[in-house]
């Protein structure tokens, strides 16, 4: 049995785990425990396919699945290939509802006809409303247990019709319109300001009246809004677009593709763990989430590390909402930073590397 600390909604699997007896287990949105590797051990399922969206659980769990012959993990936005059959499928809760409804529609026509669906989460995310959207794909609907701060529902008899599973369907596109540029901007569900420019990124854009000449980083490039703009009037750069998240990544390269930008690349990351070479310039807007400390040491750690992984006399420039307080890190990583501006409740800030 693995001994890797279970999450609350693992556990709450676990204590269940006799009820989700199954030969092939379809498993979305899992968190990096060791959950699988139980339900293999114990023999309650015969093998498990995973599908993360998120690269630092991927990177995490993914040599310990490589172990097992009975586990195999993708990474991306949608299963590579949406056929087959599964007669488990089992679904953690994630807190993007666009991309909920996304993996439901996906996995929809994916349970064999007698195949069960099980959807647990923290009652403190909604997991009890997520009721009525799997009401509407399945006839027969449960809450099956709460504990842990959780709730476990599960769902069978499929109703008849679901449609094939394409992932093009789900594109949104919006233009961009800063500086007198127009763009077309392509996003998957789920994705950072899905159908419209977040207000922090537009007053970050807005400070680019002069793109400098060389390599560039887009750090948490969502759906390519900011290397799409610069690209617009330094088209002769390299463009490297990182995110932890498969949706922005695949987001990136469309919007990329769209708008006609020929020296790009997109890169799955956690930090600056995949991310090679050095750069003129680091630009971002930057994750956090107000409350949530994972967000804000992911980009404090960011900001420690950009000044090794640019040129001298490159620049960072991010955008902060104004009660975050990265000033301080920044000054003491690169002895300087300038407040460029303060808008609509953000702040801009850059630093050169000297
Ligand atoms: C505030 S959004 C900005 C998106 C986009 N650049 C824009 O301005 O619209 C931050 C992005 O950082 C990504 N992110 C979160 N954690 C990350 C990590 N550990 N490594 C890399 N990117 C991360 C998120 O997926 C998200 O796309």
């Amino acid at each position: 049995m693995s001994n890797q600390a279970l999450t609350n909604p693992s556990q709450l699997i676990l204590r269940n785990s006799s009820e989700l007896e199954c030969k092939r287990l379809l498993m979305v949105g899992m968190p990096a425990d060791g959950l699988a590797e139980n339900l293999i051990d114990e023999s309650i399922v015969e093998s498990i396919h995973g599908l993360t969206s998120d690269y630092s659980v991927f990177s995490t769990i993914d040599s310990n699945w490589q172990n097992s012959e009975q586990l195999t993990l993708e990474f991306g936005s949608a299963l590579k290939e949406a056929s087959g059959s599964y007669d488990g499928a089992l679904v953690f809760l994630q807190k993007s509802k666009p991309l909920m409804d996304f993996w439901l529609d996906m996995i929809h026509p994916l349970l064999s006809e007698t195949g069960t669906i099980w959807l647990v989460g923290q009652n403190g995310e909604g997991i009890k409303s997520w009721r009525k959207k799997l009401k509407e794909r399945y006839d027969c609907v449960r809450n099956f247990d709460n504990a842990r701060h959780c709730g476990l529902i599960d769902a069978s008899e499929a109703k008849k019709g679901a449609s094939v599973f394409s992932v093009d369907k789900y594109w949104s596109e919006f233009n961009l319109d800063v500086n007198d540029k127009e763009l077309k901007i392509h996003s998957l569900p789920g994705v950072f300001s899905h159908g419209r420019v977040d207000v922090g990124t537009k007053v970050l854009l807005e400070t680019l009246d002069r793109v400098p000449e060389g390599p560039v980083l887009d750090f948490g490039c969502g759906a390519g809004v900011i290397s799409a703009f610069m690209a617009a009037s330094q088209p002769g750069n390299k463009y490297t677009l990182v995110d932890v998240d498969a949706l922005a990544l695949s987001s990136s390269e469309a919007t990329m593709k769209l708008n006609e930008v020929a020296n790009f690349e997109v890169k799955a990351t956690d930090g600056l763990s995949e991310v090679e070479g050095s750069f003129k310039m680091i630009i971002s807007n930057p994750p956090f989430h107000q409350g949530v400390k994972t967000h804000y040491a992911v980009t404090e750690q960011f900001l420690k590390q950009t000044a090794n992984r640019l040129f001298k006399g490159g620049e960072l420039r991010i955008v902060a909402n104004n009660f975050l307080r990265y000033e301080l890190i920044i000054q003491e990583a690169f002895g300087n930073c300038e407040r460029l501006v303060t808008k609509d409740g953000f702040t801009v800030y850059k630093a050169i590397k000297k």
